[in-house]
C-alpha cells in the first residue's frame, strides 16, 4: 500500500529515527544515492509562495537521479479545474510522488485519498510536517540527541507549532510553546501531544509569558507572527505578540551554549531581532539546508528507494 506523509502524527518514533539515520548517511554521503530514484517524477504543487520547500524538493529529487516538476496555480487550477478524483487519478498515471502546499488540511487529505502515489505535505494552514522533522534533525545533528532537550516555541501557535507538538511527543523533546492569549496552538493537537508524549516522556506545555519558556532552554524557536494566508490579521497579531520577540534579553534568558531556530522566511525586527537572527546562537541557515538532507530521506522512504 502506498505511504502518504501529511502528518508527523502517522510516523512511529522507529520510523523518525530510521529517517534520521538515513538522512545522516545521505548527508555525509556515507551512501551513494545518485541514482536511487531514477526514471521517478515528483510534481510539485504550491497553491502559496515557497522559497526553501520547492528548491530543496527539487534539489533532493536531482540529486536523487530523478526529475522534479513545478506545476504552476494558474495552470492546474489545483481544486477548481476538475474534480479532486479525476485530478488526482490523472497525475497517478505520470507521477511517482508529490508534494502539495495548500491552505485547507482536509484538501490535502482529500488528494492523498484520491491519488495512487505517495503524497507530501509542503505545508498546510494546519501543519508542516517536513519542517518540524528536518528541525528535529537539525538539533539531533547540534546537541547529539532528542531526549530531554528543552525546546521554547516562541510564538503563533501555527502550522510549524503543530508540526513541532507532534514531533517533540515523538521523540522526547520537552516543548513549551509560548503564545499571545488567543493564538494558543489547535487544543486538539495539544492533547494529543500530550497522549503521545506518554510513550516518550516528553513534558508538553502552554504558557503566555516567553521569558518562562525561555528559562533554561536548549532551543530557543520562532516563526512570523502572520502565516501566509493570513494577512488581513497582520496589524491585531503584531500588537498582541509585541511581547514576544526573540531578542537577545530573551535568549539570555537560555543556557548559554542555547541555539536559536527560525523555519524563516522571518520578518527581521519582528519576531526576532537582526542581533540574535545573524548572531552567534543562530543555527538557521544549517537548519534551512537540513530541509534538503530530511527530505531525500523522506523521498526514499516512501518511493521505497535505497
Ligand atoms: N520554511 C519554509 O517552508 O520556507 P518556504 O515557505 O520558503 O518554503
Ligand atoms: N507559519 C509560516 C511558515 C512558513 C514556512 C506560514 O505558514 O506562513
Amino acid at each position: 500500500m502506498k505511504r502518504d506523509l501529511l502528518s508527523i502524527k502517522a510516523l512511529k518514533t522507529e520510523e523518525i529515527d530510521y529517517l534520521f539515520t538515513l538522512t545522516e548517511e545521505l548527508k555525509t554521503k556515507v551512501k551513494d544515492s545518485s541514482s536511487a530514484l531514477k526514471g521517478k517524477s515528483l510534481g510539485l504543487i504550491f497553491q502559496k509562495p515557497s522559497l526553501r520547500t520547492r528548491v530543496s524538493f527539487e534539489v533532493a529529487m536531482n540529486q536523487l537521479g530523478g526529475h522534479a516538476l513545478y506545476l504552476a496555480p494558474e495552470d492546474i487550477k489545483f481544486g477548481t479545474r476538475e474534480a479532486m478524483k479525476d485530478f488526482g487519478s490523472v497525475l497517478s498515471r505520470y507521477l511517482d510522488v508529490l508534494v502539495v502546499r495548500t491552505f485547507l488540511h482536509q484538501q490535502l487529505e482529500e488528494l492523498a485519498a484520491q491519488a495512487a502515489i505517495p503524497v507530501i505535505n509542503g505545508l498546510t494552514d494546519l501543519l508542516h510536517p517536513c519542517q518540524a522533522l528536518s528541525d528535529l534533525y537539525t538539533i539531533r545533528e547540534k546537541k547529539g540527541y532528542l531526549k530531554g532537550i528543552n525546546l521554547a516555541f516562541i510564538g503563533d501557535g501555527n502550522n510549524v507549532a503543530h508540526s513541532l507538538l507532534y514531533g517533540c511527543a515523538k521523540t522526547g523533546v520537552n516543548l513549551t510553546v509560548a503564545s499571545a492569549p488567543k493564538f494558543e496552538p489547535k487544543s486538539e493537537i495539544v492533547r494529543q501531544a500530550q497522549e503521545m508524549a506518554q510513550s516518550s516522556g516528553a513534558k508538553i506545555s502552554l504558557t503566555n509569558q516567553p521569558q518562562a519558556a525561555a528559562s533554561g532552554a536548549d532551543i530557543i524557536y520562532t516563526d512570523v507572527w502572520t502565516s501566509m494566508g493570513k494577512e488581513a490579521e497582520y496589524k491585531r497579531r503584531k500588537k498582541a505578540f509585541q511581547k514576544f520577540q526573540v531578542n537577545q534579553e530573551l535568549v539570555a534568558l537560555a543556557k548559554p551554549d542555547c541555539s536559536v531556530m527560525h523555519c524563516l522566511p522571518a520578518h527581521r525586527g519582528e519576531e526576532i531581532t537582526d542581533a540574535v537572527i545573524d548572531g552567534a546562537h543562530s543555527i538557521v541557515f544549517d537548519q534551512a539546508e537540513n530541509r534538503m538532507h530530511v527530505q531525500k530521506a523522506i523521498l526514499l522512504f516512501l518511493l521505497g528507494g535505497d
